[in-house]
This record gives C-alpha cells, structure tokens and sequence, in this order.
C-alpha cells in the first residue's frame, strides 16, 4: 500500500485523555463506533473515557464488560477510566490491575449525578490508588456552591443566558486544586487536573509543580478560544462544567500552554442531542458539547495564525499526555506507543465547522459556523488507516485496543514526611520503654 503524502503534514495522532463516548446508557447521545469515528476524522488515534456511563465504572466486572463493548467497535485506540470514590474503593487494586488506564475523582457534581467524596474520603482514596501508580484525574470543582447560586437564579426566573455568567466563581475550582494537590503531596498520588478553564487556577497548578507533586493539567480549545462573549449567540449550546470564563483568561491561558505549565490539550467531549442542549429553560439544558473531532483543526488555525508553536503543540496534544498516562516510550526499549499513530493534515486548506457534517451523533456545538485552517485527510491507528481521503474505512470496526497493557506507572511513593516522624518516636518510645 502506497500513499501520496505530498504537501501534506504528518503529524504524532492525538491522545484526548478526556473524552466522554456515553455507552453504556446514553447511546442515543454516542455509542463507541460514532465517538472512535469523531476521534479518527479529527486526527485523534487514542481517546481515555470517562467513567460516568450506566452503570458508573466502579467494579472489575463493569469495567470488563465495557472493555468488551469498546473493542467490539472502536476504530481508535482508548484508555477506561474507573471512577474513584466510596462505591470503588474496595476495588482499587482489582480495577488497576484490571485494565484501567486511571481514576476519575469528582469533587463536585456534574453529569451523571457521581457523589463526591469529602477531603477525609480523598485522602484515603489517594492513600488507596498512590501504590499502583495510576493517575487520578479530577473533576476539580466544588459544585455546591454553584448548585447553590444555580438554584437561587432558577427560583428568581432568571432564564436569560447571561444569568449563567455570575453563577459560577472561579474560585471554587481554585480551591479544589490546592485541596487535590495538597492531597497528592501528602500522598504521593499522582493526580491529573481535567478542564483548567480560568487564569486563576494556573497559581495552585504552578505552585504544586514547584513543589514536586505529581501533577499535570489540561484545558480546551473552548477555554482557549470561547468566552462569556459567546452566552448570548450559543445560549445552553454553551453550557459546559466548568464554564467558559471571561476573555481575560485566554492570554493567560495560551501562555500556560505554551510553557508548559499546562500540559496538555483535551477535549472534555461530553455529547448531547439538540432537544437536550436548547431547553427553554437555560438551566435544563445538559453541559458539555462534542470536541474530539474539532481540536486538531481549531488549534491547527491557532498554529496558523502564529499563537503558538507547532512544536509546544504536538507536545500538548501527543507528547505530554502520552509522558503523563505512562504511554511515551522509555529510554532504549523498543515498545508500542512509539507505533505509527498518525494524523496527515493539509494544513493550507480552510474549511468551515458545520455541525451536521461532524461525526458525533451529538451534531451540535458551539463551533458551528467557525472558519478553520487544517484539514485531515488520513489517519493511521498502528498502522493502518482508519480514515483514508477524508472517508471512514469501515471495516477498521474493531482496530481499536486499550492502551493499558503497553502503560508503565511504576508505584508512586509517598511524601509525606510526618509518617517518618511519627517512625522515629514510636521507635525513640519503644526504646525507652524496654529501657
Ligand atoms: C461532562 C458530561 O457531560 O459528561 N459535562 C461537562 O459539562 N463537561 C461531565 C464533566 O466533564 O464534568
Ligand atoms: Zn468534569
Ligand atoms: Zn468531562
């Protein structure tokens, strides 16, 4: 088989560590064939799903039954998350050793209504999943309050998009970061802070870094390039956890990007139907639009219009998460993860984002109508083609495998040093009582 590259870049395929593929049990908002197929039209040849499908991700057998689904029909390769808090606790190790590529921890609430666990239950969570080396990405937001301001604008009838505006404080995803990387340090866990959408929370990321935790951020092109300038025009389309902040975190946000203090780009895909995101009342209308298929393309324009380097962008989206879940090669060994996952773009050639042409069954978002600079004309999948001129091979049904028997984390280690003081003085007290 030969292709004809010519004038097209090759770039590293994708790894959307956040993407939301609903099946099981809301297959009528995506199922594993239609959100794989997304992912392979936008350039992105491993996705990580998140655990709030029915039933919630928290048992060895519910994850192997939907190991069994995905291989079934994915066309790209994909991580499972297991949801970590009190309904999986006891199964941990059996969940680590059983093919999870990381835990999901909610600090607040969000699709799918998954409980939170307070401080004391994530401490000893984190003490439970830091031995096994998996990373634990968190929803870092503390919803109550915005339950709270939601239901109190809900109650006034105040129905207009830009209600939403105030309802929100960045604030509350400050304070779950500190908490989470507070946490991490205490335990050794390594954490993961999923969908940075305000400057704010860059000063707790930056600081955890500093002090040696484990931690590695990503954000979205909606946090990147959206605003609450867009409310009025997109209305509920727009509605997402956390919200779109105001314009001002964008400079800072991109330069985070770029330095490296967020790590990587990913989606937060998270499918709805039309009817589910223009309810008349703003606040029935469900958070999260489809992504996966629009990423490459939105910062591809960005790399076009010289906001950022083509380079610090691979490493946002291939490199980074890749380094972050244990898929980047290691030093001398010959290993998977280094096979040929690619993404040939004509990156001269514009298009215009049209939500009934995308590939998720949602086919509705906040980028419709956008003009963008990159096309993708084929992806490979180790390999071999899933898309090949701009078409779904369709019989590559199936390609795609979990990507968690080629991760390597090796046991985190604790750092807490009071456990060493309390070492010393109940050694110094046994001595003298012997004595
Ligand atoms: C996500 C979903 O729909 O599953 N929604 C969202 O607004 N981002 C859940 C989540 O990531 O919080
Ligand atoms: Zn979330
Ligand atoms: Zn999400």
């Amino acid at each position: 088989e030969t292709l004809d590259a010519t004038g097209l870049a090759i770039l590293p395929g994708g790894i959307d560590v956040h993407v939301h593929f609903r099946d099981p049990g809301y297959t009528h908002k995506e199922d594993w064939a239609s959100g794989t197929s997304a992912a392979a039209f936008g350039g992105v040849t491993t996705v990580f799903d998140m655990p709030n499908t029915i039933p919630t991700v928290a048992t060895p057998e519910i994850l192997a039954a939907k190991h069994a689904i995905a291989d079934e029909k994915a066309f790209v390769d994909y991580g499972l998350y297991a949801v970590l808090g009190e309904e999986s606790l006891d199964h941990v190790e059996a969940l680590a050793e059983g093919g999870v590529i990381g835990f999901k921890l909610y600090m607040g609430n969000t699709f799918g209504r998954i409980p939170s666990p307070d401080t004391g239950a994530m401490l000893e969570l984190f003490e439970r999943v830091a031995p096994t080396g998996k990373r634990v990405s968190l929803h870092a937001e503390t919803n109550t309050i915005m339950e709270r301001r939601e239901k109190r604008l809900r109650e006034a009838g105040r129905n207009d998009p830009l209600a939403h505006l105030d309802s929100r404080p960045a604030v509350v995803a400050v304070e779950a970061v500190e908490r989470a990387a507070t946490l991490a340090e205490w335990t050794g866990a390594r954490i993961h802070i999923l969908h940075i959408s305000s400057k704010e929370e860059l000063r707790p990321l930056a600081e955890a870094k500093a002090r040696g935790v484990d931690i590695t951020g990503e954000t979205g092109p909606h946090y990147l390039m959206l605003s609450t300038d867009d409310y009025a025009r997109c209305k509920g389309v727009i509605r997402v956890n956390p919200p779109v902040r105001e314009a001002d975190c964008h400079e800072p946000l991109w330069n985070a990007l770029k330095d490296g203090t967020i790590d990587m780009i990913a989606t937060d895909h998270a499918p709805h139907t039309p009817e589910e995101k223009t309810r008349s009342v703003i606040w029935n209308c469900d958070c999260g639009f489809p992504g996966v298929e629009t990423q490459m393309p939105l910062m591809l324009t960005a790399v076009a219009e010289g906001r950022m380097d083509i380079r610090d962008y691979v490493r946002a989206s291939s490199e980074a998460p890749a380094k972050s879940f244990g898929l980047y090669p290691q030093k001398g060994a010959i290993l998977p993860g280094a096979d040929a996952d690619l993404a040939l773009f004509d990156l001269s050639e514009e298009w215009v984002i049209d939500d009934f042409k995308l590939h998720s069954l949602s086919r509705i978002s906040p980028w419709h109508g956008r003009k963008v600079k990159g096309k993708l004309k084929h992806t490979l999948v180790r390999g071999a083609f899933v898309v090949r001129d701009g078409a779904l091979v369709e019989t590559m049904k199936g390609h795609g495998r979990s990507v968690h028997t080629i991760q390597r984390m090796p046991p985190a280690e604790p750092r807490n040093t009071h456990k060493t003081i309390a070492a010393v003085t109940a050694a110094q007290i046994s001595a003298a009582v012997t004595a």
